[in-house]
Order: structure tokens, then C-alpha cells, then sequence
């Protein structure tokens, strides 16, 4: 029987922990604050904002609210990122992508304090990753981690796979299981043979963006399987990039989709929000 890797308690314990954290700062006068930037109404932009505020509340950490319309100009947002960057009473910025597509969206990125930069999207938190200095990390690359430690699964000496180079996700996931001391191989759309490679994995993390596309036939038995992925499947049901049902039984731990990865990138943002007090 396989171990279900239960995102939604471990996203809970961290946030309990966030929250005690935040607790004891403002026992000693110092406040938290996340601010929120959102550029014109994408629907799953709101919900994502939405949620992330909530965790603040939940949190204890303050979320003053930039909801600019979708005219903005690229100008406009890196003044507001400007001033936010100068002001002494926000610990962090996130600016919730996708922008608008008048506005480029690696400069503003690249225009936010790395002291401040909590999603670890910056170039500087980026190189500080790949030579493991301090900087924040990408949340959800970093819940994943997070995961696997808190279910107990080890990752030293471990062939660990990931499928997916993305930026946000691949990438970052890759450098992070390298700094755990697996033994990484990194797999994209262009991979050839990729059945064979995922085949060898102990540990494989999925972050493809197709839905249910990783079967029972690319996986070992008895791996550990990270699903990164979310959609809706044809009877609009959630569902990741891995075939759950078929793949499960084979595993000797599993991440479900919803109630996998997906509450941790919530947990880790608010864990980055308090390690930006401290430092
Ligand atoms: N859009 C989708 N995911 C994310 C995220 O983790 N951070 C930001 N800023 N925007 C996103």
C-alpha cells in the first residue's frame, strides 16, 4: 500500500508555524507585510490573490492590496514597485502573474528588491540558489521539498527525475533536490526516450502541464511521484499531470491532485514573507 502525501496538513502545520513565528515578532515590535499587486481581472489571478490573502490573514501578516486595472502601463507598475521597495513597512512584494501583455513581464520582476523578492523569482535569488548562498526560493519547488522531509522520505543519494525546466517550477526544483544531495537528471518536451529515463527514477516530479499524461509505464516500482500539475479533466474534475489512479499502485508514495503540491506554494509564500523579516 502506498503513503498518501497529504499536502493539505503539511500546508496547515507550516502555516501554524508561520503564524507562532509572526506571533512572537510583533511580541518584539516587528510587524509583517505582504504586498499584493494584481494587474487587470484574470479570473484565476483573483482566485489566486484571493487565497493568498486569506493565508495572510490566517497568518497574522499584513496584505495591503494593489488591484490596478488592466491599462497600466509598464511605467506605472514599476513606480508603485519603486515605492514599495522603499518603504520600510513591507517585508515582501508579489506581483501576481501573468501581466498584462503591454507590459514586460522579466522587468518587473527583475525590478523588485531581492530582500523582498518572496516568490524567488529574481535573477540574484536565482544565482544565490544555484550556488547555495542565501535568497528566497520559489515556493512551489520549495513545498515539494518540504513534502517530501515532513512525510519522511529521503532524497540524499537518490536518483530524483524531474519532467518540466520551467523557470518557476523544473529549474529551481532541480537545484534544490542537488542541494538535498540527490543525484538529479532533468527531463523537457524535448527529451528523447523520456519513458526510459522516468523509468529510473526514485523520486520523479512531474511539472509538464499536460493532464494525467504520466502513467504506470513511466514509473518504477515502488518511486516516489510528485505531482506538480493541476487541470480539469474531461468530466471537469481536478487533475495533475500524472494518471493517479493508474500510477498510485505502483508507488510506494504519492502526492494527490487536489491536496498534493498545490497548498504548499501558499505555505512556503508565507513562510518566505516571515524569513523577510528576519534577515
Ligand atoms: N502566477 C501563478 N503562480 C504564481 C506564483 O507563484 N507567483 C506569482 N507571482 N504569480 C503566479
Amino acid at each position: 500500500m502506498y503513503q498518501l502525501i497529504d499536502g493539505k496538513k503539511i500546508s496547515a502545520e507550516i502555516k501554524d508555524e508561520v503564524k507562532e513565528k509572526v506571533r512572537l515578532m510583533k511580541e518584539e515590535g516587528k510587524s509583517v507585510a505582504l504586498a499584493v499587486i494584481q494587474v487587470g481581472n484574470d479570473p484565476a489571478s483573483t482566485v489566486y490573490v484571493g487565497n493568498k490573502k486569506k493565508a495572510c490573514a490566517y497568518c497574522g501578516i499584513g496584505s495591503p492590496n494593489y488591484e490596478l486595472p488592466e491599462e497600466t502601463t509598464e511605467e506605472e507598475l514599476l513606480a508603485l514597485i519603486e515605492k514599495l521597495n522603499l518603504d520600510d513597512s513591507v517585508n515582501g512584494i508579489l506581483v501576481q502573474l501573468p501581466l498584462p501583455k503591454h507590459i514586460n513581464e522579466d522587468k518587473v520582476i527583475q525590478s523588485i528588491s531581492p530582500k523582498k523578492d518572496v516568490d524567488g523569482f529574481h535573477e540574484k535569488s536565482v544565482g544565490a540558489l544555484c550556488i547555495g548562498s542565501k535568497g528566497f526560493v520559489s515556493c512551489t519547488p520549495q513545498g515539494v521539498i518540504e513534502l517530501l522531509k515532513r512525510s519522511g522520505i529521503s532524497i540524499q543519494g537518490k536518483h530524483c527525475v524531474v519532467v518540466g525546466r520551467s523557470n518557476i517550477v523544473g529549474k529551481p526544483m532541480a537545484m534544490l533536490l542537488l542541494r538535498e544531495n540527490g543525484t538529479v537528471t532533468v527531463c523537457h518536451s524535448k527529451t528523447e526516450n523520456l519513458r526510459e529515463i522516468t523509468k529510473l527514477a526514485d523520486i520523479l516530479v512531474v511539472a509538464i502541464g499536460k493532464p494525467k499524461f504520466i502513467d504506470d509505464t513511466y514509473v518504477k516500482e515502488g518511486a516516489v511521484v510528485i505531482d506538480v500539475g493541476i487541470h480539469r479533466d474531461e468530466n471537469n474534475k481536478l487533475c495533475g499531470d500524472v494518471d493517479f489512479e493508474k500510477v498510485a499502485p505502483h508507488t510506494s508514495a504519492i502526492t494527490p491532485v487536489p491536496g498534493g503540491v498545490g497548498p504548499m506554494t501558499i505555505a512556503m509564500l508565507m513562510s518566505n514573507c516571515a524569513k523577510a523579516v528576519e534577515d
